[in-house]
């Protein structure tokens, strides 16, 4: 038994906890007051996060955070954590998520992110925790039909392996939990997560050239880049350029906790997507994260990336008719919040 588990507290174990979306889950679970478990091997987050996280929550919540340094396909490591701490759920963020990286690595990416919910959900069934919370992804709607888009919309060709592993791990949770009621299963479909917290302690830190938009305008904006490249100014939109559903990871965060005060007795898989319903274009980005920074950010266009679509937003209304969560922060608050943590950190977590 957890001998930190106190009588009023669950608590929740959370794989990938050191990175981007998991350290911001993690500090609003324990401004819940639950006990946290983290297992994160490190690969692509940075062990100061502990300590930033730590200092957000103050020194006695601090102690409610337990890290264990372990690949999640480490089965002997699962099983030590299941059998130290009372587990009641599982929020699953571990995976790798370099979309071009993926279209390299394939094996690798199949191999890791695959096998680690295999053997997550493996040890959990044998220790009898049933309750997961899946990270996945607003890729599996591919290239939609029709915007916005809802948790009925069909799911559609993936174009890289990144995204496939979120498909398919859908499905495999999915067959699991219809194989047993026991399971209780959320899927959590992410639109464009950006932001950081608002103290400036923690954010997105990716290690190499961003492939995303935010980190790659953040490091332009604070000179660690020449220009940002603006992938196709053709598409069938109001200024031409790609249109996506930026959300706040601080409102990701408390959709998780959302999802999870939500689930308890609850039997099944259920999906939402977890956006703000309203889409932004390249061009609004750059110009809100100009406002934002106080000067203007350099950018160049470039031809269209492979594997983009147009344009995608989704309708969140039934997060909050079910989980009664809703979006609280605008554009403007994610590029304040984004420029927040990398001015301060202008080299990320190492300073
Ligand atoms: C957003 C817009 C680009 C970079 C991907 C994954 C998704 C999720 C988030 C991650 C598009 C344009 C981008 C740049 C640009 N998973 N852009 N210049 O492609 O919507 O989603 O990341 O872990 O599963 O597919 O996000 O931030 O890469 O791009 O013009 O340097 O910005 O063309 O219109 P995307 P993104």
């Amino acid at each position: 038994m957890n001998d930190k588990l106190d009588a009023n507290g669950t608590c929740v174990l959370v794989t990938g906890g050191a990175g981007f979306i998991g350290s911001h889950t993690v500090v609003c679970l324990l401004e819940q007051g639950k006990e946290v478990v983290i297992v994160d091997d490190l690969s692509n987050a940075n062990e100061k996060a502990l300590d930033r996280i730590a200092q957000i929550v103050g020194e006695e919540a601090a102690e409610r955070i337990t890290f264990v340094r372990a690949d999640v396909n480490d089965r002997a490591a699962l099983d030590a954590i299941f059998e130290e701490f009372d587990i009641d759920s599982v929020i699953h963020f571990a995976g790798y998520k370099a979309v071009g990286e993926s279209v390299e690595k394939p094996i690798e990416y199949y191999s890791n992110n695959i096998g680690n919910t295999l053997t997550l959900v493996d040890a959990m069934r044998d220790h009898g925790c049933k309750k997961l919370i899946f990270s996945s992804s607003a890729t599996v709607y591919g290239d939609p039909d029709a915007l916005p888009l809802t948790e009925e919309s069909p799911k559609k060709m993936c174009t890289n392996p990144y995204g496939w592993t979120k498909w398919m791990i859908e499905e495999i949770l999915r067959s699991v939990a219809f194989a047993d009621p026991e399971w209780d299963i959320v899927l959590l479909r992410y639109f464009n997560p950006i932001g950081a917290h608002p103290s400036g302690l923690i954010g997105e830190d990716p290690k190499g050239i961003p492939n995303n938009l935010l980190p790659y305008v953040s490091q332009v904006a604070v000179g660690r880049r020449e220009a940002v490249h603006v992938f196709g100014n053709d598409y069938d939109t109001p200024d031409g350029t790609g249109v996506r559903d930026y959300i706040h990871v601080m409102d990701l965060a408390a959709g998780h906790v959302a999802a999870l005060n939500w689930m308890s007795d609850k039997s099944g898989c259920e999906v939402f997507n977890l956006g703000t319903g309203t889409g932004t274009s390249v061009l609004q980005i750059i110009n809100a994260f100009s406002e934002a920074c106080g000067h203007e950010v350099p950018y160049v266009i470039e031809p269209r990336r492979p594997g983009d679509v147009s344009a995608n937003y989704a309708d969140c209304s039934k997060a909050a008719e079910l989980l009664g969560w809703k979006a609280q922060y605008n554009v403007a608050d994610m590029c304040r919040d984004s420029w927040n943590w990398q001015s301060h950190n202008p080299n990320g977590f190492e300073g």
